[in-house]
């Protein structure tokens, strides 16, 4: 059959509009047998949300899985030619009582009604702030946009390839102790924020330097719970760059990145 030939110029634009719905129904077909393959499962709020992602212009294509959590669904994604990861938080199985006591305390939210979906979408914008505060003065991913339980950001990586862990590379210890523990010491001291989950799980490596992930549960520095999550951090750090064969000690990093001592009643408190 001889194929009528393309020209923009001779299409309407109600011809336009019904090539890109056309297009726009594929990739949510795609997306749709991506998600069923992987066993997927996303309340229909969230899928309109993921939907209005691809009709927007936010994101031309879901390429797949990056990993898959009981709070949260990683994807890798494309938009031009350059790529994104798509945080998803799982409205049914997230800890709302842990994340209603770390939004509770920070002075940038005021939550009086507290539906199971408002504390998420608080969560997310928690997430998204940190990241951008978290970004001026560390490596870390650029948040992009944020919609309900979704969080878009910064594909960190290489042509789409997500970068390794921490936990899943050989790097010069030595040397990313010491870049990681400045790293703390500036977030602590000029972003005024305290990771609260760092770990060798949360930090990625590209190019042989970190980057920073995972900020949802960040807390500003005059959060009440900041002084138990920085001691968590620096006994989290110290322990996996010890078994690595660096000399350090928590309490000594404690105090170069505060200027303070830990007390013992501090580490006492942190463990209740
Ligand atoms: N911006 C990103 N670029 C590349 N990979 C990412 C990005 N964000 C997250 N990932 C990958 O997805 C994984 C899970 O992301 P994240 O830690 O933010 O979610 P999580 O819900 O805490 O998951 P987990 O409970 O497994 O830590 C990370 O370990 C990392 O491998
Ligand atoms: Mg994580």
């Amino acid at each position: 059959m001889h194929e009528k030939e393309f020209n923009l110029d001779e299409i309407d634009e109600f011809e336009l509009d019904r090539e890109y719905q056309k297009r726009v129904i594929e990739r949510e077909r795609k997306f749709f047998e991506e998600l069923k393959t992987e066993n997927e499962v996303f309340d229909k709020r969230t899928l309109m949300i993921l939907f209005s992602l691809l009709a927007g212009k936010h994101i031309d294509e879901f390429i797949g899985v990056i990993s898959s959590g009981k709070e949260a669904v990683v994807f890798s994604a494309k938009k031009g030619r350059r790529y994104r990861a798509v945080k998803i938080y799982r409205v049914a199985t997230c800890d709302f009582k842990t994340m209603h006591k770390y939004i509770q305390g920070d002075p940038r939210f005021h939550l009086r009604k507290s539906s199971r979906r408002q504390i998420i979408h608080a969560w997310v914008e928690k997430e998204f702030r940190n990241l951008r505060r978290a970004g001026e003065v560390v490596n870390a991913p650029k948040a992009i946009l944020r919609r309900e339980n979704v969080l878009v950001m910064e594909l960190v990586g290489k042509r789409g390839v997500p970068a390794p862990r921490l936990k899943d590379v050989e790097v010069d210890y030595e040397k990313f102790y010491e870049i990681i523990t400045r790293d703390m010491k500036k977030l602590y001291c000029e972003a005024e924020l305290v990771h609260g989950d760092l770990s060798e799980y949360n930090i990625l490596v590209k190019d042989d330097k970190p980057v920073y992930i995972d900020f949802s549960q960040s807390v500003v520095t005059q959060h009440p719970l900041s002084k138990a999550l920085l001691i968590r951090d620096v006994k989290n750090i110290c322990n996996f760059f010890k078994r690595k064969g660096v000399d350090c000690d928590y309490r000594e990093l404690y105090e170069y990145i505060t200027g303070e001592k830990l007390h013992p009643i501090d580490e006492e408190i942190a463990q209740l």
